[in-house]
């Protein structure tokens, strides 16, 4: 008499249950991450201090990798599972088990969802904590890139404030000027030249910039905005000591060589009714690396 085979049990999921406690490490990286998120915002606020910001933001994306590895590694089914067929019906014993999966199945949804939450939240707070540096970038500069503090009618001084008369300057020479009461202002800063009689070319629509033979460039160079302070009168060039730009003052200081591409801005000037020089205007075009050549 051969004794009865015994009935094959299906095999079944690992019961979640046994998975609970790895939710305990992937909770704490989570909130670990949105803590330090939020203290990177807090310490971006008070104004900063980069090994703290550093380290916080290690922990932030650290406490989302920890979380995400552990999920994935113990609360992810691993497979392949396989379960063998078995008779439909279901006796009470069977009834039971699978009440009781149902159940903690249920838990485990309760869990999830938690866990969900605390990854959102991770996510947002460093989300929010990276949105901080975008004011790292400054203040819009508005028009302020078009403009310098030259004006109509601004008188033309030397750097101690001196108003200059066209006679003030022999040919050949040349002299660093400013608008009167802007002496420091950098972007402003101008060259004064006087060519020998006849030589300044204008360019069209520039007939009436010069006084004379005296003309007016902008010192910021447009390469890079060193300022272009060498002049050879014998040329007519200015050199940028840089980049070894040069300048052709009598063509309206075109760029002759070197990496600047763009002439060297030119300073309407006129005399006002005691004879010293002023400018008509502002540069009607943006001084040193002028954008990088954009319209407005
Ligand atoms: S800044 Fe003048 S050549 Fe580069």
């Amino acid at each position: 008499m051969t004794e009865p085979r015994p009935e094959p049990q299906p095999e079944l999921a690992p019961s979640p249950t046994a998975a609970r406690s790895p939710a305990r490490p992937i909770a704490l990286g989570f909130t670990v991450s949105m803590a330090a998120s939020i203290g990177l915002g807090v310490v971006y606020a008070l104004g900063g201090q980069v090994q703290l910001e550093g380290l916080l933001l290690f922990f932030a994306l650290g406490g989302i990798a920890v979380g995400f590895i552990v999920w994935g590694g113990k609360l992810l089914p691993q497979g392949p599972y396989v379960q063998e067929r078995h008779p439909l019906s279901s006796g009470e014993e069977e009834q039971e088990e699978a009440t009781e999966v149902f159940e903690e199945g249920a838990e485990s949804l309760e869990r999830r969802r938690l866990l969900i939450r605390l990854l959102t939240g991770a996510f947002v707070a460093l989300g929010a904590a990276l949105v901080f540096p975008v004011r790292s970038l400054g203040e819009r500069p508005g028009g302020s890139l078009f403009r310098t503090a030259w004006r109509r009618g601004s008188r033309v001084v030397d750097e101690h404030d001196k108003p200059v008369r066209p006679d003030d300057l022999a040919v050949g020479s040349v002299v660093t000027v400013f608008p009167a009461g802007n002496t420091d202002a950098a972007d402003s800063q101008t060259l004064l030249i006087r060519l020998g009689p006849g030589q300044y070319r204008p360019r069209r629509g520039r007939e009436g910039w010069a006084v004379g033979d005296v003309v007016a460039f902008s010192k910021v160079c447009t390469h890079a905005g060193c300022p272009v302070g060498l002049y050879e009168p014998d040329t007519h060039q200015l050199f940028c000591p840089c980049h070894q730009s040069v300048f052709n003052v009598v063509d309206g200081c075109e760029p002759r060589s070197g990496p600047a591409t763009r002439p060297l801005p030119q300073l309407p000037l006129t005399v006002d009714a005691d004879g010293y020089l002023v400018a008509r205007s502002d540069y009607t075009e943006p001084i040193g690396p002028g954008f990088w050549n954009r319209d407005r």
